[in-house]
């Protein structure tokens, strides 16, 4: 029985639906009510018993390697300041099993391209794959759901949800047979189709589980939608080799790489923090 112990964060994007915001930092970095996304993200990882985070970064990324790491004057200060509980949140953002690691990926070239950097990490173990800036609030994490789902078939699983058919141009999307509750078959998948010849409304939501073979399909592939080397066209011919699943995750997701979905995530985490709810709550209210 193999283990999920890796997980990659694809965090090279430009942001570019952020600027300002981003111009000078990454989108991953942006926070939610008082959290950077990527921190969510690896929290998910952490609830599912991920050890090694393996982020794939770029240029303007320095803040998520400074947010992962010790930052020895901020806790000397909060020490020296008698600030407990914020010494607490500060040396608690990774817990001490967690390895955190960095690859550069030099080039855009594309998500699949992004995957295939953390090849000589991940080596031939099966692995997660989390976008940090689709935001999926879920219990247990997406992630350990996911693993759940890996651990009884010990296959390639996608976190999928159903989408209005007039988005399927933003998603890669799916074909499949039912197998079980929430759980897919997939017979094919596509990145990005128009509404009009999408084979489904089912879409995959920026969580992956995958076996070591999908590096071997993405070194070959040729680049695909918008010119890039996609991960879905690497998954599309693992089809032919391994079973591949669909699983309708339990949770709900906030597209945090738009404006909108990004908002509707500020204001349901809003109502779900403890010292907030209430003060937030009134004032939505008093709108
Ligand atoms: C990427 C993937 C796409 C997936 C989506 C989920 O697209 O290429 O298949 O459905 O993430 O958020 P992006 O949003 O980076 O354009």
């Amino acid at each position: 029985m193999k283990k999920i112990t890796k997980a990659v964060f694809p965090v090279a994007g430009m942001g570019s639906r952020f600027l300002p915001a981003t111009k000078a930092t990454a989108k991953e970095m942006l926070p939610v009510v008082d959290k950077p996304l990527i921190q969510y993200a690896v929290e998910e990882a952490v609830a599912a018993g991920i050890t090694d985070m393996v982020f794939i970064t770029g240029r303007n990324k320095r803040a998520i390697e400074d947010h992962f790491d010790k930052a020895y004057e901020l806790e000397a200060t909060l020490e020296t300041q008698g600030k407990a509980e914020l010494l607490r949140v500060v040396q608690s953002v990774v817990p001490k099993q967690v390895n955190c690691i960095y690859i550069r990926q030099s080039q855009p070239l594309g998500l699949g391209h992004a995957v295939l950097c953390a090849k000589p990490v991940v080596q031939d173990e099966p692995f997660a794959v989390i976008l940090a800036d689709d935001l999926i609030d879920g219990e247990p994490s997406i992630i350990k759901q996911m693993v759940d789902v890996f651990a009884r078939y010990q296959c390639s699983v996608l976190g999928v949800q159903d989408v209005p058919r007039e988005h399927t141009k933003q998603y890669g999307i799916v074909s499949s047979g039912n197998l079980e509750k929430d759980v897919e078959r997939v017979h094919g998948i596509v990145e990005k189709p128009k509404p009009e010849v999408a084979p489904s409304t089912l879409a995959v939501v920026g969580r992956y589980i995958l076996t070591p073979r999908i590096f071997h399909h993405l070194e070959n592939i040729k680049p695909g939608a918008g010119g890039e080397i996609q991960l879905t066209d690497g998954i599309a011919a693992l089809i032919h080799e391994e079973q591949l699943l669909a699983y309708r995750f339990n949770g709900t997701r906030y597209d945090c790489g738009s404006k909108l979905g990004y908002l509707q995530a500020q204001v349901a985490y809003g109502l779900k923090h403890e010292e907030l709810r209430a003060d937030f709550a009134a004032y939505l209210k008093s709108l």
